[in-house]
């Protein structure tokens, strides 16, 4: 069987999690009728300190249902150059909500609040486009699993929203950045207007996504969700998976935080061009094969064919993500095989 580290997305969900699935009491979602989806709604919200929230399929329709609660058409969001909402969700808040966004560039995603605020542009009409929203993305993918400084974010939040700038997080995986870091839910909550939050991530359910915010930016994103067509009848089966994943799956996270720690140091002790280790904050692992004589996509292919799997995600850029269907021997053996291929 292939290791299978292209993703945290890529697990299966657990016999416990199919019982739960199994004998989740359900109703018609559309009229709110589904009780394990209202109490799963409920309870995320409360953990986060947030007045509501809405089940969706996806966590980039999540992202997408808040941050057009937050941006007109023709304002602008600003966020990190590599963020999800610019780069994975194909220009959705182009296309469904009109939304402009300019971007900064950070090392490794990494927040500096100087930077977005000197980007940001309030009240700037009717000439310039103005900055209405700030998107953080916590852990961020694509920097390598960056943990936001908590003390950033508090400024940006401060100065952003002192100046009428709302503020979005795209925390996909801040159950990974909590477990890192100990920042308690409640705290992102007391920064930020919006939440997205997945469960289908490293907390392993097979699908779902929360969006989190005030009651009235919850009720407009229910009927956007719904004019969108991702309105769900008997959806309970899916949010029973999501209460089993906050269970049982936030706090095993620093066994994947362990073991992406652990192939990083091996990688950097046979080339320290690799990786920084100390860069490996949660559970993903960022390569830079751009010193290793081949490219990330034939260093994928070749540790493919020896039964390892990663993603090769630019030029030299390949990423390996741990997860709760990954084990120590497991691990070890990923060592070895990338070892092996690099030679
Ligand atoms: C940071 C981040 N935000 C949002 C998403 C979107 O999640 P989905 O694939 O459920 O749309 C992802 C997916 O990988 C992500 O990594």
């Amino acid at each position: 069987m292939a290791i299978d580290l292209r993703s945290d997305t890529v697990t299966r969900p657990s016999q416990g999690m199919r019982d739960a699935i199994a004998s989740a009491l359900v109703g018609d979602d559309v009229y709110s009728d589904d009780p394990t989806v209202n109490s799963l709604e409920e309870r995320v919200a409360e953990l986060f300190s947030m007045e509501a929230g809405l089940f969706s399929p996806t966590g980039s329709l999540a992202n997408q249902l808040l941050i057009r609660t937050l941006v007109n058409p023709g304002e602008e969001l600003l966020t990190e150059e590599r963020a999800h909402i610019v780069r994975a969700e194909l220009g959705a808040g182009a296309v469904f909500s009109g939304i402009t966004t300019r971007t900064w560039h950070s090392e490794r995603g990494l927040l500096n609040a100087d930077t977005p605020l000197a980007l940001a542009h309030e009240n700037a009409g009717p000439y310039l486009v103005s900055t209405t929203a700030i998107a953080v993305e916590n852990t961020h993918n694509f920097g390598g699993g960056t943990v936001q400084p908590i003390s950033e974010i508090a400024r940006l939040s401060k100065e952003a929203r002192a100046r009428g700038i709302s503020m979005h997080l795209d925390g996909a995986r801040i159950w990974n950045a909590h477990v890192a870091s100990g920042t308690p839910f409640s705290e992102f909550g007391q920064h930020f207007d919006t939440i997205s939050v997945c469960l289908s991530k490293g907390l392993g359910a097979p699908v779902g996504s929360i969006s989190l915010g005030s009651k009235a930016a919850i009720a407009q994103a229910r009927i956007w969700r719904k004019r969108y067509g991702a309105g769900m009848r008997q959806v309970g089966l899916l949010a029973a998976a999501g209460h089993y994943a906050l269970d049982h799956n936030i706090n095993r996270l620093a066994d994947d935080h362990a073991l992406a720690k652990k192939m990083a140091l091996a990688l950097a002790a046979h080339d320290a061009t690799l990786i920084n280790p100390d860069h490996v904050e949660t559970n993903i692992v960022g390569l830079d094969l751009s010193h290793a004589g081949m490219t990330a996509a034939d260093f994928a292919a070749r540790c493919k064919e020896k039964g390892l799997w990663i993603s090769a995600l630019g030029k030299s850029y390949a990423r390996l993500v741990t997860h709760l269907d990954f084990d120590s021997a497991q691990c070890d053996e990923a060592i070895v095989i990338m070892l092996e291929v690099l030679g």
